[in-house]
């Protein structure tokens, strides 16, 4: 096997022609998708022996390592390569893709290795979000399987546009036409039942070299294109686009008063001096002065290159807006319907609120129980209630403000988004934007002219939400109780909502899964905030078992006003008291999913009160939580 170029050579002789070359040649993101078994890791060694990239000290190993194991006889094991790389990257704990760069006389590549048979689909949509191309490895023994169809459908899903079906081992099937065109025809009947219109097939020996950087004497029928050569010359980005300027602001450029300038990448289209804009989600319109880079000024800038523009006008504009052509903008919505790839071991909690990612902008957002999940081996739609790892679903979200955003399957920097754990951190899931729902755009806010403050101030009070938590039986409802008495007879005007009571009505169509509780928690906070708009005092006396779903609660609430009292009665203490009998049904299997038995109870880390039960009495608790919440002390009643 030989290569033509030898970059090396030029290394040696001449590094800034090297780089210069280097410099302006294109960039192709590619990833492969299969399991070592049909082996891709002899694959991509291949690749990047190939291409001559690999390091002379690990070449050097590599002959010396495949000498010892010996799974190859006397020939290099392109497998052992992979493996070393990966064996140094799992010391750097958990990066799930492996990103690799080679290059040959014409092209660049990043090939993103996905390893791993567990956790595909979050690997390699990790890996695929930025791929314009994806190798298809296929055992020529073995045809097309489970797993091809999977891994089609998931990198049709990402939006991935050009598909290579690589049929490796043909030197296993005596490099047998009828073979490799079988298989064609197999898959081709699959893949234009899920929407991948064109693909390229190569009859590949990734261990004997056959079709990788030239034509294979072994296959004469086949004319082409060697493996190499079709990821050199097929087109990256989109070909022929023509879709409007759209570009998401990173950061406000401002190094001093007379600079004010908005930096980011563009997403998609062009823009030059003198191009009308308008500034999503506010629509301020304006006119493009200066396109400003490292190397100076441009006179015009196209997708994926990153600028700073200068506005004609003193306009508003910060992170997270998107600058677009005024003309031809993009929706902005704030109700989609969305494609969810879960990607974390905790599932999917309907009604909970987790942030949301879409290129600059983040927000708050809930995401309805799924519409259906998708078995990515049949692809048949299925009923859920949640998604679980690696599960891939459609549903409803709602973001607590209107984001910029086009459908994914025309923009995917403004179509792609992330879920990320409030308090984790952690990402949990990656989504694509079908549509805006149509409710959402016909469903406006309404000015009132009560306000809240008017609401409050006829009622002479600050409007409070105290909110009680703890276990069943902790005391909650009794102290809550007498919390709302005092304030009563203090003048004040009050309500308490009472766990018991509110699943008598309102929610009474639910139980007590994690999920229903979270949906328990939303409706009641929802229904507090509202009571507090106007001008309320409100108590809740709900077990709230979940951190994040006070804290949603707590995020909805002005500053100061909302109080999260922690009623602490340790377990064995509420279970000795069994004021229902409940605790002694749970211990007896008769209760499913009981709090602190068969179901969790986070405690508050810093609630604004916590109350010790087995220290004060509940009138002196009562007494407490007046004392800090209105500032006054009241008189034992
Ligand atoms: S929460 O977890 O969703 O906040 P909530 O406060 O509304 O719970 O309801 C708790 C009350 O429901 C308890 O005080 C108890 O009387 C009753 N209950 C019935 N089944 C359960 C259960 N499995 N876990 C906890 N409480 C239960």
């Amino acid at each position: 096997m030989t290569s033509s170029y030898r970059p090396d050579d030029l290394i040696a002789t001449d590094i800034a022609e090297y780089l210069a070359q280097h410099q302006s040649k294109s960039l192709l993101r590619f990833i492969t998708c299969g399991s070592v078994d049909d082996g891709k890791s002899t694959l991509i060694g291949r690749l990047l022996y190939d291409s001559k990239m690999i390091f002379e000290d690990q070449l050097a190993a590599l002959e010396a390592d495949s000498k010892k194991v010996g799974t190859q006889g006397q020939e290099i094991d392109f497998a052992l390569l992979v493996d070393g790389l990966a064996a140094e990257r799992e010391q750097g704990i958990t990066i799930d893709v492996a990103y690799r760069f080679f290059a040959t006389e014409k092209r660049k590549f990043i090939v993103a290795d996905t390893p791993g048979h567990e956790q595909y689909t979050r690997n390699m949509v990790t890996g695929a979000s930025t791929a314009d191309l994806a190798v298809i490895l296929i055992d020529a023994r073995k045809g097309v399987l489970t797993q091809t169809r999977r891994h089609s459908y998931l990198a049709h899903l990402i939006g991935i546009r050009h598909i290579v079906l690589a049929v490796n081992k043909m030197d296993l099937v005596g490099y047998d036409q009828s073979v490799f065109d079988g298989i064609v025809a197999d898959y081709r009947e699959f893949a234009t039942s899920i929407g991948i219109d064109d693909f390229t097939a190569i009859p590949i020996s990734g261990f004997k070299g056959d079709n990788i950087t030239a034509l294979s004497a072994n296959t004469p029928w086949f004319t082409g294109p060697a493996l190499i050569e079709h990821l050199e010359t097929v087109p990256v980005g989109v070909a022929g686009d023509t879709r409007p300027f759209r570009l998401p602001v990173q950061w406000v450029n401002r190094p001093n008063l007379d600079f004010r300038g908005f930096a980011g990448t563009i997403a998609s289209g062009s823009v030059k001096p003198g191009d009308q804009v308008r500034i999503l989600p506010s629509g301020r319109t304006s006119t493009v002065s200066r396109i400003v880079t490292f190397d100076g000024d441009l006179a015009q800038a196209g997708p994926d290159q990153s600028v700073t523009l200068t506005l004609a006008d003193e306009v508003d504009c910060s992170r997270g807006d998107v600058i677009v052509a005024a003309a031809e903008p993009p929706e902005v919505a704030d109700q989609f319907s969305a494609t969810i790839v879960w990607m974390d071991q905790t599932p999917l909690l309907p009604g909970r609120s987790y942030w949301l990612k879409l290129g600059t902008q983040t927000v708050s957002v809930s995401i309805r129980e799924p519409e259906h999940a998708i078995d990515v081996n049949t692809l048949a739609k299925l009923s859920a209630k949640t998604l679980n790892l690696n599960d891939i679903g459609v549903a409803e979200i709602a973001t607590d403000r209107g984001i910029v955003f086009e459908p994914y399957e025309v923009n995917r920097d403004l179509g792609g988004f992330i879920l990320i754990d409030k308090l984790t951190n952690a990402t949990v899931a990656a989504g694509m934007i079908r549509r805006a729902l149509r409710r959402a755009q016909n469903v406006h806010w309404q000015a009132v002219e009560i306000t809240r403050d008017l609401h409050a101030a006829q009622k002479g009070q600050q409007p409070r939400l105290l909110w009680f938590t703890g276990l069943s039986g902790s005391g909650k409802s009794t102290i809550a109780n007498l919390v709302e008495k005092k304030l009563h007879a203090m003048g004040k005007h009050s309500f308490l909502l009472d766990g018991d009571n509110v699943r008598h009505g309102l929610n009474r169509d639910l139980g007590f899964s994690d999920a229903d509780r979270v949906e328990n928690i939303r409706r009641v906070g929802e229904l507090a905030k509202l009571m507090t708009d106007a001008g309320l005092i409100v108590l809740t006396a709900f077990i709230s078992p979940f951190r994040a779903e006070r804290e949603m609660v707590r995020s909805m609430i002005p500053d100061g006003e909302f109080f999260e009292i922690f009623i602490d009665t340790p377990l064995e203490e509420a279970e000795r008291r069994d004021v229902k009998g409940l605790y002694k049904k749970a211990r007896a299997g008769e209760i499913a999913n009981f709090t602190g038995i068969s179901s969790p109870y986070e405690a508050p880390e810093t609630p604004e009160i916590r109350i010790d039960t087995s220290r004060i009495t509940p009138e002196q608790a009562a007494e407490l939580i007046i004392e800090h919440i209105l500032g006054v002390w009241s008189p034992v009643l």
